[in-house]
């Protein structure tokens, strides 16, 4: 099986295709794609500290986030690189919508394991939906140089989204981690068609 196969068959989880229109607008603001990529990478990064730190006790979990961390903060740098080459700014963050939405969907409440679960699923959904975007970017863009470098990354956080889910059942009943990520699919595609499609976002 190549790797874009394996890949479809995890991926293809997400419940709702990106609309075809979105890589088309992205493309024409790809200065605000990269920055407001560029922090979603730092957003990657932060989550994953911030799980390290409060489940210090849990060591697989400690091990195997801690390279997560560096990976997510390489691709910072690179984002930054891309950026930096083309003669264009960083800036401030953009208002995150979607993952807004999706932190209305942890569920308060219930054990220290089920907020780990919650975390952990999300960060995996947000994993999926970048590897989707990337592929679509890595596919569709004009610029040589930016679709190796979107197909490098959606390999990438590939192997994050599948990492994110193993942990889930490591520490959660397996059963319970994919009756939730039912859930969490279902979620995700209706806040994706509720939100609008505008090109100078990632997600
Ligand atoms: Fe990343
Ligand atoms: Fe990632």
């Amino acid at each position: 099986m190549t790797w874009e196969e394996s890949t479809r068959q995890k991926m293809l989880h997400l419940k709702l295709p990106t609309d075809p229109r979105w890589v088309g607008i992205a493309e024409m603001q790809i200065e605000e794609i990269l920055v407001d990529h560029a922090y979603c990478e730092q957003k990657a990064a932060s989550s994953c500290i911030s799980l390290i730190l409060r489940f210090n006790d849990l060591d697989e979990l400690v091990d195997t986030l801690t390279p997560i961390v560096a990976e997510e903060w390489g691709h910072f740098e690179r984002v930054l690189e891309q950026l930096r080459k083309r003669g264009m700014k960083f800036g401030f963050p953009r208002k995150d919508d979607y993952v807004i939405k999706l932190n209305e969907f942890v569920k308060k409440g219930g054990s220290r394991i089920q907020h780990l679960t919650e975390h952990l699923l999300m960060n995996a959904l947000i994993e999926a939906r970048s590897c989707e975007r990337f592929k679509l970017l890595s596919k569709n863009i004009a610029d040589q140089e930016l679709q190796k470098f979107y197909y490098g990354l959606m390999i990438s956080e590939a192997g994050h989204f599948v990492t994110f889910i193993e942990l889930a059942k490591k520490y959660q009943d397996p059963e319970k981690v994919t009756a939730r990520w039912k859930e969490w699919l279902d979620y995700e595609a209706k806040v994706l068609k509720n939100m609008v499609v505008r090109g100078d976002r990632m997600h």
